[in-house]
């Protein structure tokens, strides 16, 4: 590693900034914060102040033109991609960029290929990618051959005021539950064709300005031909109903990963004596005698997003890009996954995920 320390600037101080500022607070023996910029002044005021370093900034023209960064956090909301990216590109400055990359595929598709093209060392923000649950799940999925992925996150409505807004957010699957939708990605495979449908109008009492899906639901076909459901919704206003997590499951064992959370293996251990109770509706109509239901439990460890962000941030001083686990390119993936998604919903019809992808 080089000794002068690299100049780190930040677009977007608000939820994501602020956790990321909280990062960057340890990393102060390898960079220098240079920059803070919001259309907020004070937002950028008060992460300079807590930063302790750096200037405030309205404008990020301005800021890159004075603090001269060598790389960019970029944590602007999902429908404010563009100007940016391209302006980072034109300087040659290496970029994270937070999920969901943009709403509009193209352009992330011209992003990529400009990024690639000037060279640039790019990441975005599946911090997810690199929790200490993801070995020990990759580990089971390539002991057991997978049949089944269900996901579900069922959870509440974000407080900023762009979430409520599908066209502004992308919605859940695209802006919330892309997460989800990476992390099987990243530890099963690839997905080929998905089908969506969304349920609107059901829930009462909404915030001004809610216009977006209440829950959507996805069938999911994989390329090895297995298949998936990935449920999503912010219907939930009470915690016994609020639900994450993604089960993989095999012929006689299943992973429960929840992210973040813990990895729990059914199978694996010693079955205590078998029941057959649940489920089933007349004996012999398929049920298997019930597992003990004893799991080895894996437990997050540490922040996986203080390792995501230093990950990238060495990637540009050691100029070792490969060691990032969510280059532009792959959260492009994850991108036309969900965004495949939306398409599905709006024309009601199956959607394969690489005639997204096509051009690039
Ligand atoms: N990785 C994660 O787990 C995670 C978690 C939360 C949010 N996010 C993502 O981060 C992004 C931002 O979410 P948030 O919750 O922080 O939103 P937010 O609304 O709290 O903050 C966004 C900030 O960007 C500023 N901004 C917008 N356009 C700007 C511009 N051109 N120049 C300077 N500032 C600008 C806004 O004023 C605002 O302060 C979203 O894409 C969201 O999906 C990721």
């Amino acid at each position: 590693m080089e000794s002068k320390k690299a100049k780190l600037a930040l677009i977007g101080c608000g939820g994501i900034g602020g956790y990321h500022l909280g990062h960057f607070m340890g990393f102060t023996d390898i960079i220098d914060m240079v920059g803070f910029c919001d259309l907020i002044p004070e937002r950028a005021q008060a992460f300079c102040e807590k930063a302790g370093m750096g200037e405030a900034f309205t404008d990020y023209k301005e800021m890159l033109d004075k603090t001269k960064p060598d790389m960019v956090f970029v944590c602007i909301p999902p429908y404010c991609h563009g100007e940016i990216e391209y302006t980072l590109i034109e300087r040659g400055i290496h970029f994270f960029v937070e999920k969901p990359l943009a709403l509009d595929i193209e352009l992330a598709k011209d992003i990529l290929r400009r990024a690639e093209a000037a060279g640039l060392v790019t990441a975005s923000g599946f911090q997810c990618r690199y929790s200490n649950l993801v070995e020990p799940n990759i580990d089971f999925i390539k002991r057991n051959k997978i049949f089944f992925v269900s996901c579900e996150r069922m959870g509440g409505i974000p407080m900023v005021e762009w979430w409520r807004d599908k066209a502004r957010s992308g919605g859940q699957a695209v802006e919330q539950t892309i997460h989800q939708f990476d992390i099987i990605r990243y530890v099963y495979g690839e997905p080929d064709v998905v089908f969506s449908m969304n349920a609107t109008g059901l829930m009462q009492n909404v915030p001004e300005g809610y216009q977006t899906d209440d829950l959507s639901v996805t069938c999911v076909k994989f390329k090895d031909g297995s298949l998936g459901t990935i449920s999503t919704g912010c219907y939930v206003t009470g915690g016994d109903a609020y639900d994450s997590k993604v089960v993989f499951s095999a012929a006689d064992r299943r992973a429960e990963l929840k992210i973040l959370g813990t990895l729990n293996i059914f199978g694996e251990t010693e079955s205590e004596a078998a029941g057959d109770e649940g489920g089933f509706v007349v004996k012999g109509d398929g049920a298997v005698a019930k597992g003990s239901n004893n799991a080895k439990t894996y437990h997050q460890q540490g922040d996986a997003g203080i390792l995501c962000d230093r990950t990238f941030i060495e990637a540009v001083i050691n100029k070792t890009p490969a060691a990032v686990r969510s280059p532009y390119r792959d959260a492009l993936r994850s991108l036309a996954f969900t965004m495949a998604c939306n398409q599905s919903m709006e024309t009601g019809l199956p959607i394969r995920i690489d005639d997204l992808l096509q051009g690039i």
